[in-house]
């Protein structure tokens, strides 16, 4: 049987109708929930996925302003931006655009943005709180794959859940989350041996490695749930995702594409923390 197709691009542009109506109310009460992006040097993957955060914030009503920096930024120039951006009350918001160049340690970066204002969710504190099981600002792309999951009613309770990827933005995280959820979490990575025993056993299968194509249908159970963050560029200039899409669909249940999947979600998260970020420091959240 052919999969059902997740199409996250449509949740996402549900869940922004729904965030408008609330930005409008929030403004009605004369707050205006404000991201400012920081976007250091020339990556044109980085500037094209800026732009997108760019145009989704003005389709929700969220304000942004982007910092477009040069390449050749100091760690201290950046350190200083970033005090003055903590200290801003109108700004809710912020977000630096991984990854920096290489003489700037990204780590240094992560823990000068306040953990109240961190939208990412990478801060230490907020991934300690988030380890705790306790209510934080999530990283994106984790939260929106466990929004995706639940739009579609997925059961993660109890189920397998196989993560293919450790990385700091989506593999750890999103293990965790689905953790909290109850799910029993394997993580596979590049030292993994033999890693087709593990993923053929996941009944949700999250794959994060930004390998064109990595898995196929033979590496999944059949009926599986299968998220593709994966975004590759083929030869043809075409994206395609992680996971072996046309094999992929006819061995599982539900499973995302690439584009249209997982995308346009994380900026739809990137949104909600933002948006959730101006009612805390307007008190209309509990601390
Ligand atoms: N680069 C790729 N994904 C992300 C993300 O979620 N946040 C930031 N800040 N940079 C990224």
């Amino acid at each position: 049987m052919t999969a059902e197709i997740i199409y996250g691009k449509q949740l996402a542009s549900d869940l922004r109708e729904e965030m408008k109506l609330e930005v409008d109310a929030l403004k009605k009460a004369e707050i205006t929930p404000k991201l400012t992006v920081v976007l250091i040097g020339d990556d044109p993957a980085s500037h094209s996925y800026v732009r997108g955060k760019e145009k989704a914030s003005a389709e929700v009503g969220v304000e942004s302003n982007v910092l477009r920096m040069k390449e050749e930024t100091t760690e201290t120039q950046l350190l200083e931006v970033i005090d003055e951006l903590n200290n801003d009350v109108s700004v809710n918001g912020i977000l630096v655009q991984l990854p920096l160049p290489g003489h700037i340690n990204e780590q240094v970066i992560i823990e000068a943005i306040s953990p109240e204002k961190d939208v990412d969710g990478f801060h230490p504190i907020n991934i300690g709180r988030m380890v705790a099981g306790k209510d934080t600002f999530y990283p994106c792309t984790p939260y929106g794959i466990i929004t995706m999951l639940k739009s579609k009613n997925v059961k993660i309770e109890g189920k397998q859940a196989v993560i293919v990827g450790r990385s700091n933005i989506v593999g750890k995280p999103v293990g965790q989350l689905l953790l909290n959820e109850n799910a029993t979490v394997t993580y596979c990575h590049s030292r993994t041996e033999d890693m087709r025993k593990h993923t053929l056993e996941a009944d949700i299968l999250i794959v994060a490695v930004g390998k064109q194509h990595f898995l196929t249908a033979d590496d999944i159970k059949p009926g599986a749930v299968v998220i593709d963050v994966g975004v590759n560029r083929m030869e043809n200039g075409k994206l395609t995702g992680d996971v072996e899409f046309d094999t992929a669909k006819e061995k599982a249940d539900l499973i995302t594409p690439v584009p249209g999947g997982v995308g346009p979600m994380t900026i739809t998260m990137l949104l909600h923390n933002t948006i959730k970020a101006a009612k805390k420091h307007n008190g209309y959240l509990g601390k």
